[in-house]
C-alpha cells in the first residue's frame, strides 16, 4: 500500500516540461520491469487507457499488446478512432475484437440498470481474458489506474458505499491474477496530469480532452432492456449533440453531455401521418469530481439546432427534451 500513495513532495505535473520528465523516467521503470517479456492492456480508448497506451509503445514498442474490445455501446467511430490512432499512426500491436453481438444477446431483455451493468462488466471481463491467456510470454497487465481511482479503493476498503456500482473491470479470474504482474504508470497522477502527460505522448486532443465516458457506455443510457433500433437513435442523436457542441465551441467547457433514449414512445406527426417515436433527452453538466453536478445552460440557438437535426436526421426520435435537473437529485446517468 505505500508505493500506491502520492508522496507529499511529488510536485504536480503541469508543464510540457514536467510531463518529458516524468515521461523519461516512466520509460525507464517500465523497461526494468518487464524486461523482454510481452504486456498486455486493455485498451478502450478512455484517457487513462490512451496514455498508458502511448508510453507503453515508447517503451517496450511491440512487446505491448493492446486489446480493444468493442462491447457495442461505444459512441459513433469510437472504435474506428482507437484502431485508427494506436494501429495506424501509433503503429501499436492492437487486437481488435467486435464483441457486439455477444453482449447485446446476453443484455437482451435485461432492464435492471444494476444487472445491466454487472453483464457488461462481467462479460467484458470474460472476453479480454479469453484474449490474453492466448499469449503464454505475457508476464504482465498494464491498467489505466490514476490516483483517484486508489482513492476510491482506499475509501471501499473502509467501508463508504457508492450509489452505483461503477467499477467496471473488476476482478480479473483467479489463473489470470496469479499469472500477471501490474503495470500502473499513472497511479500516483491526478486527471489533469495524465492529460498533460498525454498531450506530451502526442495523442490526439479528441484522446486526451475527452469528456467522461462510463465503463457500461451507450448501455446505461439506452434505459431499460436495449434493443439495436433504439441504441443505434441513441447513437446518432448523441453523435449530433457532440458535433453541434464542437461547432459552438461548447465542447471546450462543458465537463460531461450525451443523449439518454429511454424506452417509451409518444405520438408524432411526420409527412402528414402518425409518428410514433422515442424522445431524444439531452444532458449537458459541469462538475469537478462528479459527486455534484450542475447544469449547463445550453443556449437556446444551439438547442434548436440540435433538436431540429434530430428529430429530421435520426430514425425513431420524434422529440427532443432538455434535462435540467441537477446533482442531487438526478444522478449525472440516467440509470
Ligand atoms: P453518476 O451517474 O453516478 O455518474 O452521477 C458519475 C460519473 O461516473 C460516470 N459513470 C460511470 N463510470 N462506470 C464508469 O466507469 C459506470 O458504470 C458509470 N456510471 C456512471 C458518469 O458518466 C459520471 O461521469
Amino acid at each position: 500500500m505505500e508505493n500506491n500513495r502520492r508522496p507529499e513532495t511529488m510536485a504536480r505535473i503541469t508543464t510540457p516540461e514536467l510531463a518529458a520528465s516524468f515521461i523519461e523516467e516512466q520509460l525507464q521503470a517500465v523497461r526494468a520491469q518487464v524486461g523482454d517479456k510481452k504486456v498486455i492492456l486493455a485498451l478502450s480508448g478512455g484517457v487513462d487507457s490512451s496514455v498508458v497506451a502511448a508510453l507503453l509503445i515508447k517503451a517496450i514498442g511491440k512487446q505491448l499488446v493492446c486489446v480493444h474490445v468493442n462491447h457495442g455501446l461505444m459512441r459513433k467511430n469510437e472504435s474506428e478512432n482507437v484502431i485508427e490512432v494506436f494501429r495506424n499512426q501509433l503503429d501499436a500491436n492492437l487486437v481488435y475484437i467486435d464483441a457486439t453481438d455477444r453482449f447485446l444477446n446476453l443484455l437482451s431483455g435485461v432492464s435492471d440498470p444494476e444487472e445491466k451493468r454487472k453483464i457488461i462488466g462481467k462479460d467484458f471481463i470474460e472476453v479480454f481474458a479469453d484474449e490474453a491467456r492466448k499469449y503464454d510470454d505475457a508476464l504482465f497487465l498494464a491498467q489505466g489506474t490514476i490516483y483517484p481511482d486508489i482513492l476510491e479503493s482506499i475509501e471501499q476498503a473502509e467501508g463508504k458505499k457508492a450509489v452505483k456500482s461503477h467499477h467496471n473491470v473488476g476482478g480479473l479470474p483467479e489463473d489470470l491474477k496469479a499469472k500477471f504482474e501490474l503495470v500502473e504508470p499513472l497511479k500516483l497522477l491526478f486527471k489533469d496530469e495524465v492529460r498533460t502527460v498525454g498531450r506530451a505522448l502526442g495523442l490526439p486532443s479528441e484522446m486526451v480532452d475527452r469528456q467522461p465516458f462510463p465503463g457500461p457506455g451507450l448501455g446505461v443510457r439506452c434505459l431499460g432492456a436495449i434493443t439495436r433500433d433504439r441504441l443505434d437513435a441513441l447513437r446518432e442523436a448523441d453523435a449530433i449533440l457532440r458535433e453541434e457542441f464542437a461547432n459552438c465551441g461548447l465542447s471546450k467547457t462543458v465537463w460531461q453531455y450525451f443523449v439518454v433514449v429511454p424506452d417509451i414512445k409518444s405520438v408524432g406527426v411526420k409527412n402528414d401521418s402518425r409518428y410514433e417515436g422515442w424522445p431524444a433527452i439531452l444532458r449537458a453538466v459541469n462538475s469537478t469530481d462528479a459527486m455534484t453536478a450542475t447544469i449547463e445552460e445550453i443556449p437556446y440557438a444551439v438547442l434548436h439546432t440540435i433538436t431540429k437535426r434530430i428529430i429530421t436526421e435520426v430514425p425513431g426520435i420524434n422529440r427532443v427534451l432538455y434535462d435540467i435537473t441537477p446533482k442531487p437529485t438526478g444522478t449525472i446517468e440516467w440509470e
